[in-house]
């Protein structure tokens, strides 16, 4: 039996409550996969997953899409272990397919500055993609600080730090089924 939703979830001092619970993540997860189904009807498109995040959202969601299509999955880094970006994103680990000609739908877990989706589409822009649209579970849209356009988003949420659902903190809590977010009781 898993002991999920919790309560709260303690990180030495800090508390974590839930912020969207299972159930509202499956249906609004199948609902984005019933929205990219009608509009990639007679295409197959490749869902790519950015690492390590998107790893729970991305099998959800092409379980909930009714289309041929193809995976794939690369890595960016850019938080290090800790709840601050370092402001800069590097490659760490390359995608193996060919995107060239293709539609291609990027998968997030979450765009925050959206300095990782700027970098993504810049890099993949230049393997000439067909079409190239990015879906994301969370979106901070206070914290947003370049100019990207989130095709799918799954919620809108406060600019705090979050886990669960695939997120993690210092590379933790990222197999909770539910969102927790950091809670302002915290010292
Ligand atoms: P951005 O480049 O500032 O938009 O940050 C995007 C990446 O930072 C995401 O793909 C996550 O990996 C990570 N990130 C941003 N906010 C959070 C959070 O609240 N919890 C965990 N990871 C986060
Ligand atoms: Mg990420």
């Amino acid at each position: 039996m898993i002991a999920e939703p919790r309560e709260k979830i303690l990180v030495g001092n800090e508390i974590f409550t839930p912020l969207l619970s299972e159930d509202r993540i499956q249906s609004r997860v199948e609902e984005l996969g019933k929205q990219l189904t009608k509009d990639y009807q007679g295409t197959i498109p490749v869902f790519i997953g950015v690492l390590n995040g998107s790893f729970l959202f991305m099998s959800d969601l092409i379980k909930c899409v009714d289309l041929d299509c193809e995976i794939d999955f690369f890595k960016l880094s850019s938080y290090g272990d800790e709840k601050l970006s370092s402001g800069k994103v590097r490659l760490v680990k390359e995608l193996n397919c060919d995107v060239n000609g293709r539609d291609i739908i990027i998968v997030e877990d979450i765009v925050d500055s959206g300095l990782s989706v700027k970098y993504i589409e810049e890099m993949f822009a230049e393997n000439n993609p067909k079409s190239m649209k990015v879906v994301s579970l969370l979106v901070k849209p206070k914290s947003l600080k370049f100019n990207v356009k989130i095709d799918y988003i799954g919620f809108d949420i406060p600019s705090k730090f979050v886990i669960g659902y695939g997120l993690d903190y210092a590379q933790k809590y990222r197999n909770l089924r539910s969102v927790y977010v950091l809670s302002e009781e915290s010292e």
